[in-house]
This record gives C-alpha cells, sequence and structure tokens, in this order.
C-alpha cells in the first residue's frame, strides 16, 4: 500500500509549508511528531466521539496505552480515508457540508508520520486535558433545543437471536390538535443494545393532503426520517420545516437484523417544533430518487461492476439540503448530477468510496446548497462491485436483484429538497449572479 499513500503525504506536507523558506520548511518536517502534542488533539476532535468506552465502535482511542495497539490500523484506514466515516470524493462537487467530520490532508500527514516514527509517546505535559462527554443517553439536539416537544415511539418487539430480516411496521398516532410546523427531528433506537439490532429505520408521515404527491416529485405526501448507522438528526434551514397536519400518523418502518442473542427494543423519534405562530415560509419535502427507471431493473450479474441511472425532473425551482445514498453490501459509488435546462450539466455530490457500514448523509452549508432552476433534470448514478474485490461482498459469484435483504440490492439517494417559487428563484439568481 506504500506506494498509493506516500506521495499524496508528500504532496501535503510539502504544501503545508509551501509558505516558509526552504530550510524552514526542512525543520517543519524534521520535528518529531508525538502522541502527546500531535495526535492526542487530533483524535479527540475526530475520533473519540465514537471511540471511547461504551459506545459501538470497537476500541476506545483516548489514551495512549488504548491507541498504541492500533497504530498501523489507524494508518491504513485514514490514509484510505475510510475513518473516520467519510467517503465523499474530494475531487469534484460541493465540498462544503455541515457535518463534515473528516481529517484535513495536514491532519492524515501528521497521524501518517507518527505511525511512521514507531508511534511515540512524546513528552506527557503536552498532552491535552481529557475531554468530558455527554452521557450517551440524552438527545444529540438538546444542546440546541431542549428536550424535544413530541417524543414518538414505536411498538417494541423482540428480534431473536437467529432468524431471517424482519421488517417491522406499526403505526403511531402524531400527538398534536393543530398544524404544526417542524424545525428538527432526531431518530435513535432506544437503547445500546437496540442499536445492534436496527440495520436502518424510515418514519413516514401518512396524512390527509389531497395533491402533495405531484409537487413532492412522485414522492408522497411525506417521508418524515430515515435513520441508519451514522445519521441521527435532520435540522431544517433558517425558513424552512415540514408540516404536520392533526389526525396524522407515523408509520414505522423498522428493519431488524439478528446478531446471536435475543434483543427487545423500539425506536423513537424526537420532534422540535417551531414556536406556535411561527411558520416557515418554505416546506422541506425529503425526496426518494433511485438510480434507476423501476426498482425491478436492478440486474448485476456475477463478478462485475455494475452501474445503472436515473433521472428526476424538478417540477419547480428547489434547493437540495443533502445528499445520503444509500445502497447496500454491493453498493460502491453514487454521483448525483444536475442536467440544467440549458443542457449544461453540473456535479454536485460524488461518494466514490461508500461503505454500507456507514449511510452518511451529507449536509450541504446555507451557502453551499445548491439552487436550481424549475426543470432541472436529476441524474443520480449508482455503481456496485460484485467482484471479490468488494471486502463487502458475502458471494461474489451469486446474481443480485432488488429487494430489502442486505444481500439484495438498492441504489437511492434520500434528499431534503425545498422547492422556491419562481420570483424566489429569479431574486436569487440576481443575488449571485455576480460571484
Ligand atoms: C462516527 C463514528 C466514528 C468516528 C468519528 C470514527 N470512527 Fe473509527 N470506527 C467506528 C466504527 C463503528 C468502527 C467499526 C466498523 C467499521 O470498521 O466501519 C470503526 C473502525 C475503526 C478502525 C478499524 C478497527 C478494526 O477493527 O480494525 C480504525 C483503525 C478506526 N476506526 C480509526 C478511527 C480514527 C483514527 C478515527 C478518527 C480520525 C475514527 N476511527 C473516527 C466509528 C467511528
Amino acid at each position: 500500500m506504500v506506494s498509493a499513500w506516500f506521495p499524496r503525504a508528500g504532496a501535503v506536507a510539502f504544501g503545508a509549508c509551501l509558505s516558509l523558506a526552504g530550510h524552514a520548511c526542512a525543520a517543519e518536517l524534521s520535528k518529531p511528531v508525538t502522541f502527546a502534542k500531535d495526535v492526542a488533539p487530533i483524535l479527540q476532535a475526530k475520533c473519540e466521539t465514537c471511540h471511547r468506552k461504551g459506545t459501538s465502535a470497537p476500541m476506545s482511542l483516548v489514551t495512549y496505552a488504548e491507541t498504541r495497539p492500533w497504530a498501523k490500523s489507524i494508518r491504513e484506514r485514514v490514509i484510505s480515508r475510510n475513518m473516520p466515516p467519510w467517503h465523499i470524493d474530494k475531487t469534484v462537487g460541493i465540498q462544503h457540508f455541515q457535518n463534515d467530520r473528516s481529517l484535513s490532508d495536514a491532519q492524515i500527514d501528521t497521524i501518517v508520520r507518527w505511525v511512521n516514527a514507531g508511534a511515540p509517546l512524546g513528552d506527557v505535559k503536552d498532552l491535552p486535558p481529557a475531554q468530558v462527554w455527554p452521557d450517551e443517553e440524552g438527545w444529540q439536539l438538546a444542546k440546541q433545543y431542549g428536550e424535544p416537544d413530541l417524543v414518538i415511539k414505536s411498538e417494541p418487539y423482540t428480534m431473536p437471536a437467529q432468524g431471517q430480516d424482519v421488517w417491522w411496521k406499526p403505526l403511531a398516532d402524531l400527538p398534536i390538535t393543530e398544524a404544526r410546523w417542524v424545525r428538527a427531528v432526531e431518530m435513535r433506537p432506544a437503547t445500546p443494545a437496540g442499536r445492534r439490532i436496527v440495520h436502518h429505520a424510515l418514519a413516514q408521515l401518512e396524512q390527509d393532503e389531497p395533491g402533495a404527491a405531484s409537487v413532492a416529485g412522485g414522492n408522497g405526501p411525506g417521508l418524515f426520517m430515515e435513520w441508519a448507522i451514522g445519521k441521527q438528526f435532520d435540522q431544517y434551514r433558517a425558513g424552512s420545516g415540514k408540516l404536520l397536519l392533526p389526525g396524522g400518523k407515523i408509520r414505522w418502518d423498522i428493519h431488524y437484523h439478528a446478531v446471536g442473542e435475543p434483543i427487545r427494543d423500539h425506536v423513537e423519534l424526537g420532534i422540535y417544533l417551531y414556536p406556535k405562530g411561527e411558520e416557515p415560509k418554505y416546506r422541506t419535502r425529503l425526496s426518494y430518487w433511485e438510480a434507476m427507471s423501476a426498482s425491478t431493473n436492478i440486474d448485476i450479474p456475477p463478478n462485475t461492476i455494475a452501474e445503472t441511472q436515473g433521472f428526476h425532473v424538478l417540477r419547480q425551482a428547489a434547493r437540495l439540503e443533502n445528499f445520503q445514498p444509500h445502497m447496500h453490501l454491493r453498493g460502491k459509488a453514487m454521483s448525483m448530477e444536475a442536467i440544467l435546462p440549458d443542457g449544461s450539466t453540473r456535479m454536485l455530490s460524488h461518494v466514490d468510496h461508500f461503505n454500507f457500514n456507514w449511510m452518511n448523509n451529507y449536509i450541504y452549508t446555507d451557502d453551499a446548497a445548491p439552487v436550481l432552476p424549475k426543470g432541472t433534470m436529476i441524474r443520480i448514478t449508482a455503481w456496485w462491485d460484485n467482484t471479490a474485490a468488494n471486502p463487502n461482498n458475502p458471494d461474489p459469484n451469486q446474481w443480485v436483484g432488488y429487494g430489502d435483504r442486505t444481500v439484495d440490492e438498492m441504489a437511492h439517494a434520500w434528499v431534503n429538497v425545498t422547492y422556491l417559487t419562481d420570483q424566489d428563484y429569479k431574486d436569487w439568481v440576481a443575488k449571485n449572479k455576480s460571484n
């Protein structure tokens, strides 16, 4: 693997001291990199949130003693950009995300040089103070908004130690008596044990709303929230939200899989509302954009790389808030492009090393979220790797088609779409023309 990473690490180190004179640069590069001074702050900032005691990650990376045995594995994972889990191609498309947890090139370079130098501890006096982590049980959004206004629970289910995957679809009432606007939602399996058996969970909003389907681009009135490993909450941008109507219901669709011991769990949805009377101007809808003309078209021969595309027309001007590809074990890559009414094509986002364990949601920053005119065609392209080169592939000799099980395939993107009026779009163009 050496040749695969060295040129990049070298280039980065060089880039990092471009502003220094030649000898200063050489001195910078020859400085010993130590755990205490250089690496611990990176682990605190980018790894500990998952890698500490009591989380689902395989090991803690808090102390030197805990980290040292993993040094080589850490080098491999950060060079291949598999850890932290952030699998977007950094060379094309939009690059500004609200929730970017990736390492900078300079941070990767530091870790690589530390491991190459034998992973020394250095002077313990340089160690940063230990980080204090909030207890896992709380809602992540509570810091910002306090406790959720509504908490909706799915009916509990007991997954046996062994057995086929289960899709559990109970129904829950929305406890509201008047229309309310949602500004954020968070979803989670209720217990740490539950996190092991929930593959993903959907909360579909069922409410009486004639005509809504046509606006949503064929997606029906409302998929509310989708949870998968690595995705916990959605927050709507200032001035936008989702609308809940009295009498509405949440239709759960929870995908459980057996892990060798029986586990009972439920999934919870925390809903944060706009204050009564405060109505956001825009309504955001979660769209389900497939990478083919119909799901049943998936046809992946054994030992091949397969590709497929799907097209979706924006019937109104819109802002796209995020990109979240969904595929299963053979998933390799997915891109989202905009084919504009003038015929030009713009790459929005490309996840080039998709990993089934991580259904990352890439949320654009306010400034970076693309605003597209009415009539834009969104092209979703997906690639599957059904060869032995894919480490997640359970059997490259199988033909694979569409299905719910992880050994079957899917390919779609979840995208929160905020539809704009023609006037808003014109105003936006006028404002942004100059830059
Ligand atoms: C969002 C949570 C999360 C973050 C952030 C994260 N990890 Fe991980 N890491 C995991 C989980 C879960 C696994 C096991 C599943 C997998 O390999 O994908 C893992 C696996 C690993 C492994 C492989 C362990 C093995 O069994 O071989 C290494 C090495 C690693 N992480 C290093 C890091 C480093 C270094 C960082 C920070 C620069 C980091 N991770 C950030 C969650 C995370």
